[in-house]
């Protein structure tokens, strides 16, 4: 039976894409096997190829003070990445990279079957939002197969940009109002039989 733990393992031994090249230390996420909210971010930076570990730099500390203000604990969300490996010089991942790598994050996604995603900057955007802009649709969120998929800035981008971290601090801050409205809206597009019956009792 697959587990996090052989996801990991696997990521840890993999070859599959030229990042395995570069790195010291493949960053498989870390977070609670049950965890309701998963975060999906680019890759890994220095600090996190050092330490084999998610967002443990700056802007890592970042989002644990973002997660802060949405009312969440670092400990209590998955946390992850698009690619597993740091790409040279922190570049964007290639494509092929994101296709090699795709394998893990589906697994960890099926395994983890968290209620809410909340993807991190353009690359884990475009795997629900394909073709979107994430200057447009950031604070969003998409309600897809059974879960709430809102799309944020990245961290890093918006740290030291304030126009960016104004944008993804009231964003965080919203995120429960953003899950909450997502789960209403699907609630009220597809009324369970019970409800229509309750409806049309109460017109007699
Ligand atoms: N940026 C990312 O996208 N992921 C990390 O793990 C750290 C920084
Ligand atoms: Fe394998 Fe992903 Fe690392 Fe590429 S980035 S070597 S696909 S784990």
């Amino acid at each position: 039976m697959d587990d996090l733990s052989k996801v990991a393992s696997e990521v840890r031994a993999c070859t599959l894409c030229g990042l395995s090249a570069g790195r010291k230390n493949a960053v498989p996420g870390e977070g609670p096997s049950r965890a309701e909210v998963m975060l999906i971010g680019e890759g890994p930076g220095f600090h996190e190829d050092q330490q084999g570990r998610p967002f443990v730099g700056p802007s890592g500390q970042f989002l644990t003070e973002l997660l802060a203000s949405a009312g969440y604990k670092r400990e209590d969300v998955f946390i992850t990445n698009v690619v597993k490996c740091r790409p040279p010089g922190n570049r964007d991942p290639l494509p092929e990279e994101i296709q090699a790598c795709s394998h893990y994050l589906d697994r960890q996604i099926a395994l983890i079957n968290p209620k809410v995603i909340v993807t991190l900057g353009r690359f884990s955007m475009a795997k629900w939002f394909p073709g979107q802009k994430i200057s447009v649709v950031h604070g969003k969120a998409k309600r897809i197969d059974g879960r709430v998929v809102v799309a944020m800035f990245h961290p890093a981008a918006a740290l030291h940009q304030q126009s960016l971290r104004s944008l993804i601090e009231e964003d965080f801050r919203r995120l429960p109002e953003i899950v909450e409205s997502a789960l209403a809206e699907e609630a009220r597009a597809t009324p369970k039989p019970s409800d229509s019956a309750g409806e049309q009792l109460s017109l007699f």
